[in-house]
């Protein structure tokens, strides 16, 4: 059978044999009661890896980061974040009907708001009052933001009594791409989301973390969002894995997409900046029009399962499965169509 290369995400990744094989073998007790023994090892190897005191499963990264924000807020509070991050994007207006915060979003150039826009935005009235600043890093533009960056956010919050959210949903590609441990990253923000079910691997998940207080407030909340799960540790085992087996693997993924990078920068009818891909995605525009139509017609045709372009760009993911020749495939493809 022919290979089908995706390059719709990382989250399209299958998880390998091995990770599988956890699941039969897992050892498993009633999550519910907080005596499912490998979700608690999942947890506390999370929080470990990210410096915290304690850690939560939860079932996705978007119920992670909104948990995070049912957590951290009461209804009215106000949560500064950038315009352009997956909360305000892609988690369909969830913290208006799960939290009932309002979101003050900023402009954000390559996912970045400016900290002097941060301090301005800052209110310190009765309602609404500004509770908490959610960063993203690495953010899904495919971009790692600076550790100066993350320490000029701590310092505001810190100077105006506000915590910090980090949806790290990508937070090891973040860590690899800087060339620090996880928790460095992590020491920056009060809570971190971050997912097993992408670049990871893993087939379900992701883990909430933070202070033991915290938790303990995030454990009723999951709740209440219908997050408790029973015999999880069939999901969490995976997830253990991947913690143990996948992370280093992730420098496969970023090397492809620069290469796609690179090599998509010699197309004349397609915009691209490699100097801005620093994680497993590729955002390219075009230079000629009617490019997009000629590049989705023949994926079409070679059964490469894409993204149709969005707001002027296309985004192709690198990852587990996808290999370097996958990559020269998907680059033959376009330059056949663009010839
Ligand atoms: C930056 C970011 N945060 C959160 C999520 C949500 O993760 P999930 O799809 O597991 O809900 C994603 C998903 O791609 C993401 O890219």
């Amino acid at each position: 059978m022919k290979k089908q290369i995706d390059t719709r995400s990382d989250t399209v990744t299958q998880p390998p044999l091995e990770m599988r094989q956890t699941m039969v073998t897992a050892a498993l007790g009633d999550d519910g009661y907080r005596d499912d023994p490998t979700v608690l090892q999942l947890e506390s190897m999370a929080a470990e890896i990210c410096g915290k005191e304690a850690g939560l499963f939860v079932a996705s990264g978007v119920m992670g980061n909104q948990l995070a924000l049912f957590t951290h807020c009461n209804h009215g509070d106000e949560v500064i974040l950038a315009e352009n991050c997956h909360i305000v994007d892609h988690e369909l207006g969830a913290s208006a009907v799960i939290s009932g915060v309002q979101l003050r979003t900023l402009p954000a150039p390559d996912g970045m708001m400016s900290p002097d826009a941060i301090k301005a935005a800052i209110r310190h009235c009765l309602l609404p009052k500004t509770k908490l600043i959610c960063l993203e890093n690495a953010h899904s533009l495919g971009i790692v933001h600076p550790l100066e960056y993350m320490a000029a956010v701590r310092k505001i919050a810190d100077e105006n009594g506000i915590a910090i959210h980090l949806d790290g949903a990508r937070l090891f590609n973040a860590a690899l791409y800087l060339g620090v441990e996880p928790k460095v990253l992590a020491s920056y923000a009060d809570s971190v989301m971050f997912c097993l079910s992408k670049g990871l691997c893993a087939p379900v998940g992701s883990v909430l973390v933070g202070t033991r207080e915290f938790i303990a407030k995030a454990t009723p909340r999951r709740k209440i969002m219908g997050g408790e799960m029973r015999q999880a540790g069939v999901l969490a085992a995976p997830g253990i894995y991947a913690l143990q087996h996948m992370r280093a693997r992730l420098q496969t993924d970023h090397d492809n997409a620069q290469l796609l990078a690179q090599l998509l920068a010699q197309q004349p009818a397609l915009t691209v900046s490699p100097e801005k891909v620093h994680i497993n995605m590729v955002y390219f525009g075009e230079a000629v029009a009617g490019s997009f139509a000629k590049i989705e017609q023949a994926f079409m045709q070679a059964g490469i399962l894409f993204n149709p372009a969005e707001h002027g760009v296309m985004r192709l993911a690198t990852h587990y499965g996808m290999e370097e020749s996958d990559v020269r495939f998907v680059v033959q493809t376009i330059a056949a169509a663009l010839a």
